[in-house]
Order: C-alpha cells, then structure tokens, then sequence
C-alpha cells in the first residue's frame, strides 16, 4: 500500500464570472433559499447550514494543531456575490410576492430584501395537471409536444445566460413532488426518450422535461423532490454524452436527516430495531401537493429506501430482519412550513429486553432545505469547472434518495456519505485523501 496518495492530475478551471443559479418551481424552498443569499450578501444573516459557506475539511495529519482550512480554501468555489438568479413557476408573482406567501421568512427581512427580490420574476413553466393534481396556474407555456416544450426551456436558458451576463449556469428542481412514475421503456435510451418528447409519452413528467432541457445545454442539474426527473438511464447517458454533473433526488432535511444520523450509530452498537414509525404533520403548499395520494406515494418511497440500506437485514437477520417502518405525511394548514416530525422506534439490547426512543423534530421545512439547495448549486458548478460528469455521488449527503450508477447501491448514512463529500474535495483540490489506517495516515 502506498504511503501517501496525491492526486495532481486533476485540473480545475477557475470561478470566475457570474454563476446563474435557475430554479424551476419558485416557491417556498426557492424563495427563502433566494432570499437567504440576498440577506447573506447584505451582511444582516449567516448562512447557517451550508457546508460550502461555514464548512471546514482537515487537510494532512491529525496532529495537535491540525489543518482545518474553509472549504472554499481547498478548492475554488463560487463566490456567493456573483450570483444571478431566475426560475420558472406556474404562479407569476415575483420573489418577493412569492416569499410572503410562502410565509417562512420574518416581513421585516423580506422588506429590506424587496428591491432585488422584486425583480427576479418566474419565466412560464412547463406544467401539467395530471403530475400535481392539487395545483392550477396560467403562467404555463402551451406548446403541441413535449419536444417543443424543451426547446422553450432551453431558449429560455440561453437567453436568461445573456440578460443576466453568466459565465456558467446551474439548476436545481425546487418544484412540486410529482406523482409516482416508474421507469419504463421510453426511460430506457436517449433515442426513445427523444421519441417520447415529439410523441407526448404521458410517462415523460415535466420535471424530465427540464432536466432534459438542462443536461442537453451541459448546464448541470440537480432534483430536489422525489420524482425521478434525471434518475432515468436516458438522461444519466445523456448527461456522460454531455459532460453535465447531475445529482438527485430529494432534498435530505428534517425526518431523514434525523433518521441517517441516528440509524448508523444504533448499527454502529448492534442494537437491534424492531420498529420504526415517522408521521409528520405540515401545512405549506408541498403538504398540500402531497395530500394526493399518487404524489404521496413518490415521496413515500423516497422516503422509505433509507433504512434498508443501512440496516442491511439479510447480513443482520438477528438484529433487524422484520423491523417494520412506517412513513406518515399529513396535511394540516395551521403549521405552515414549520413541520413538526415525530418518530418513535422501537429497539431491543442485550438479551432482547425492548427500548424506545421518541423523536419529535419541530422543524421548519424550507430553512433546512435552503442552505442544501445553495450547496448543491455550488458543487455542481464546481464539479463541472473539476470535469467530472454523470451522477455526483459525493453530493448524496444533501440527499434523501440518492442516485446512484447502475449496480451500485446508493450511500444513506450520513456519516459515510460525509467522508465521501470530504475526500472528494480533498481530491478536487489535488491533497491526499484520509482513510484512517495507521499512525501516518489518521
Ligand atoms: N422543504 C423541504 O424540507 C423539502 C425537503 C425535500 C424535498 N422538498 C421538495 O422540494 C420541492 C419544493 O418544496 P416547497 O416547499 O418549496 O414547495 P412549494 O409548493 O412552496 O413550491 C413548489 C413550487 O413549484 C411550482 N411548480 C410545480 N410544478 C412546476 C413546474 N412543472 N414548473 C415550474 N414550477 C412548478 C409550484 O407552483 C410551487 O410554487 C417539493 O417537491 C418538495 O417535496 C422539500
């Protein structure tokens, strides 16, 4: 085994120029994710949450005094005032109208905020009712094909890079969870994906459209909600062809985030799991689109991969064969964006003798998912100027559902998915990567 492992090969371009940050769906998350950097720049918030902005990640040997440099230290990394921003919504207000109804951010931050807010105003969407049944809008683009569809968006795109003067791009789904689809034959190849565009394959969902839209131009693509969107073979060979780093799905926030940080350490001390019931209440528009049951079932299935792979059960028949997981979201307005997530789990110990353990996480939904929504935008930005394409498995850390290449199994465990983020910034920015093994190497 070699000593050191040093990576000099890899060659970076520099962040330099305006990063454009489009988010289709300009609601909640978007909005307070838009405002929270506005309120940054100003001087009057902190980026709390965000790796790229507050992280730091030892570089070399852990000695005495070790060398825990900023991330944006390690490798060059957007600087978060040359930023522009825009989006698509089936809603026209602007960000400001858009962040007051949302409801998540206090009016007096938005008030100092209202000027540039007010200008970022959402382009017409690509909607269907038939993929968000609870939601109606009329800022919606009418086109005969799905094809044409994509190629609006990608003019759209190309003129959004000109207006705002954009050295780069990026965009991140912050819309609506759409119903439940399978992967099916049209998902398959590029060539049948292209044909389902020009022929409206009811299985191709809008949120497929703009990633297609995205990884077509090479603009890197992240989803934020648990439809598939770019986890579909078409769009991760597209996106090789390409050269576009893609990442998806669903924003890891309250409930899970909870859920990948406490699983690996009950794994970690063989503590069997017998149990494990999440229910939720929320009353913001997501709860609403998610109070349909086929839009549900996208999230329920996202939602309920994690712990699987964590626990591994046919490895660990003993401690976790049968444990029975449960996941419950239910409208209820008067919470607005502030969930409140309980979670009771049942385990046993030595000699089998049962616990529990009760979570309840008074959470707010959209101030979780801000920072995440930031971070992904700047590491995919920062993996496409580093040449690295395809799905960023690195970036499963921000979430719930991680994509993963084909015959490999995603990471859940937040610890593990951590490590990953770590050492391939180390990698990007040409230092050796930490494994822990030996004295030399810790
Ligand atoms: N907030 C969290 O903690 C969290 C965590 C994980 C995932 N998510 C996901 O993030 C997404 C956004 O959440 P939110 O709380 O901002 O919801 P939201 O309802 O406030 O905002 C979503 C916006 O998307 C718009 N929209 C829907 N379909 C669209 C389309 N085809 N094109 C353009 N706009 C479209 C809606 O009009 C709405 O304004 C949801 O899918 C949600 O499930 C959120």
């Amino acid at each position: 085994m070699s000593k050191q492992q040093v990576n000099n090969s890899i060659s970076v371009d520099p962040a330099s120029g305006k990063l454009g940050i489009l988010l289709p769906g300009m609601g909640a998350v978007a909005t307070t994710f838009i405002a929270g950097v506005l309120a940054v720049n100003k001087g009057i918030a902190q980026p709390i949450g965000s790796l790229s902005q507050m992280g730091r990640v030892r570089i070399g040997k852990r000695t005495t005094k070790p060398n825990k440099p900023l991330i944006s230290e390690v490798v060059p990394i957007q600087n978060l005032k040359n930023l522009a921003f825009g989006g698509w919504d089936i809603f026209k207000d602007n960000m400001y109208e858009a962040a007051v109804h949302a409801n998540v951010l206090d009016i007096n931050l938005l008030n100092k905020l209202k000027a540039p807010l007010s200008k970022i105003t959402p382009m017409k969407a690509v909607f269907d009712k038939n993929y968000v049944k609870k939601l109606s809008g009329t800022h919606v683009k009418k086109s005969k094909t799905k094809m044409a569809l994509a190629k609006a968006l990608m003019a759209d795109i190309k003129k959004f890079k000109t207006d705002n003067k954009c050295s780069r791009l990026v965009m991140v789904w912050c819309g609506s969870t759409e119903i439940y689809i399978e992967e099916g034959k049209v998902h398959k190849t590029i060539e049948a994906f292209e044909k389902g565009l020009k022929e409206n394959d009811p299985q191709i969902a809008p949120s497929m459209i703009y990633a297609y839209a995205a990884i077509k131009m090479g603009v890197p693509y992240a989803n934020g909600a648990p439809n598939l969107s770019c986890d579909i073979p078409a769009l991760v060979d597209l996106a090789k062809k390409t050269q576009t780093p893609i990442a998806g799905k669903d924003f890891k926030t309250g409930q899970t985030l909870m859920k990948t940080i406490l699983a690996p350490g009950l794994k970690a001390r063989a503590l069997a799991v017998n149990g494990w019931f999440s229910t939720n209440i929320l009353g913001n528009r997501d709860g609403e689109v998610l109070d349909d049951p086929d839009n549900f079932k996208t999230k329920e299935v996202s939602k309920l991969g994690v712990l699987e792979e964590i626990f591994e059960p046919d490895l660990y028949p003993e401690l976790y064969k049968d444990f029975y997981h449960k996941v419950r979201i239910n409208y209820y307005p008067p919470r607005g964006d502030n969930k409140e997530g309980w979670d009771n789990i049942d385990i046993s110990g030595w000699l089998n003798y049962p616990m529990q353990i009760k979570i309840d996480f008074l959470c707010r939904d959209s101030i979780l998912a801000a920072p995440i929504v930031l971070d992904l935008a700047i590491f995919l930005d920062l993996s496409k100027r580093a040449g690295m394409s395809g799905i960023q498995e690195w970036l499963s850390f921000y979430l719930k559902s991680p994509q993963a290449p084909k015959g490999r199994q995603a990471i859940h465990d937040i610890f593990k998915q951590l490590h990953k983020l770590e050492n391939t910034l180390r990698y990007i920015g040409g230092h050796d990567l930490i494994h822990h093994l030996g004295q030399d190497y810790e």
